[in-house]
């Protein structure tokens, strides 16, 4: 006799409704995409699995723009990937740079130093990016071991250049590792050409997939910095050598290390397969022109963005100020009662002042950014007339 009775709730089907999610990630998933993660599981170790591993690897190579041979899917969501990259390439004798124009920044600090080493954060005005030259100032002063930096910052929607960043930071005796998250695919990224020592992103913003399986490529440097450690990877779910043979990329025999998330590779693959068939350039100039028009439309509205100056917005999130007198989350619920429209809040610094507007992968289309312009619009007018000074 089972003691903790039948749960009422599992009894009745399960309900998800439909919505358009133009926050910034989770982005909607193709009918291609939802169908893949429905076809039949493998066994992880099945040599079909594994061809659709390698066929991974190689999409995820293009998307990176990258010849390096430790390219692979961390199993977990963008915060795995990011996990990743600290506890392989951070040890307690590690000084590390966390540059921070957002909470991503904040965000590698901490688990930097979970890792045991010194970090040093030097953080932007919200909404400014950092010039290559100042970059260099503080590789100077502070001599790190390792840099990070965010290239898309989701949280303030700026986008950081870091076009040629890793060959700067090898002059240092430092390797780069950059947070591509939310910008991978929708804006140009070169790993190999730009010199950039650890690269990863997730499943769920540009590449339209249900999250759970994360991008990650290491440069030779970085690799080599991870098989000279004197301490332990903390983690071995995370270890990269071990990961690194799972996916074939060590030239051993592959081995048990942990169950791969098959439906989630499956979904991965059709992601990377979705970007190939566009090409990288087309998807570039696709979100551009995307955000080019939403940006129109928000102009139109009189309302303002949060990153003032063009040439740093991060084309796959928009961060528009809510007007005075206006509570940002009566419009976000009106545009989701009224239109099952996702529109998020702020996040970190940022949160209660803007509205974050994701173009994202599937979701950049011209009628999804007329469908949210016009609740928006709606949303706005509705709060406003409900406020007694303006009637
Ligand atoms: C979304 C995001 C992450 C975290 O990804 P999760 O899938 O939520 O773990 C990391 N970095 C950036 C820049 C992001 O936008
Ligand atoms: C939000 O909407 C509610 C009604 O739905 C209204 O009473 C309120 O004044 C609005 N503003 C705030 C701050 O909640």
């Amino acid at each position: 006799m089972a003691e903790v009775p039948v749960p009422e709730c599992l009894l009745k089907p399960l309900y998800v409704p439909r919505k358009l999610l133009m926050g910034p990630g989770p982005s909607n998933a193709s009918p291609r995409i939802l169908a893949a993660g429905a076809l039949p599981l493998l066994g992880h170790l099945h040599p079909e699995f594994i061809a659709i591993m390698d066929e991974v690897k190689k999409g995820i190579q293009y998307a990176f723009q990258t010849k390096n041979e430790v390219t692979l899917a961390v199993s977990g969501t963008g915060h795995a990937a990011m996990e990743t990259a600290a506890c392989n390439l951070i040890e307690p004798k590690d000084v590390v740079l966390s540059v921070c124009t957002g909470i991503w920044g904040e965000r590698f600090a901490d688990m930097a130093e979970r890792q045991g080493a010194k970090v040093v954060k030097i953080t932007k005005e919200q909404g400014q990016v950092f010039s290559n030259q100042e970059l260099e100032q503080a590789l100077r002063r502070i001599q790190p071991t390792v840099m990070f930096v965010t290239h898309g910052e989701s949280s303030s929607a700026t986008c950081q250049p870091v076009n040629d960043l890793g060959i700067l930071c090898h002059k240092y005796g430092c390797i780069l590792i950059v947070d591509c998250v939310a910008s991978l695919g929708a804006v140009p990224m070169y790993m190999d050409k730009w010199g950039i020592d650890v690269l990863y992103t997730g499943a769920q913003k540009v590449l339209s997939v249900s999250p759970g399986a994360s991008p990650i490529s290491f440069s030779e440097r970085a690799w080599k910095k991870t098989q000279s450690r004197t301490k332990r990877v903390t983690s071995f779910y995370f270890d990269m050598t071990g990961l690194a043979n799972y996916w074939g990329c060590d030239g051993q025999p592959r081995k048990y290390h942990h169950t791969g998330p098959i439906s989630s590779i499956y979904g991965l693959r059709e992601g990377l397969a979705t970007l190939a068939e566009e090409g990288l350039e087309q998807s570039w100039k696709r979100h551009a022109q995307c955000a080019d028009m939403l940006y129109r439309g928000i102009e139109e509205m009189n309302l303002r963005f949060l990153v003032e100056n063009k040439e740093f917005r991060l084309p796959t999130v928009t961060a528009v100020l809510v007007p005075a007198g206006v509570q940002w989350k009566n419009v976000s619920n009106y545009v989701m009662e009224k239109y099952r429209v996702e529109l998020a809040g702020g996040l970190g610094l940022s949160a209660g002042k803007v509205w974050r507007i994701g173009l994202m992968g599937y979701n950049a289309t011209p009628d999804n950014i007329r469908l949210l312009l016009r609740a928006l619009r709606e949303g706005i007018t509705t709060e406003q007339t409900r406020i007694p000074s303006r009637l």
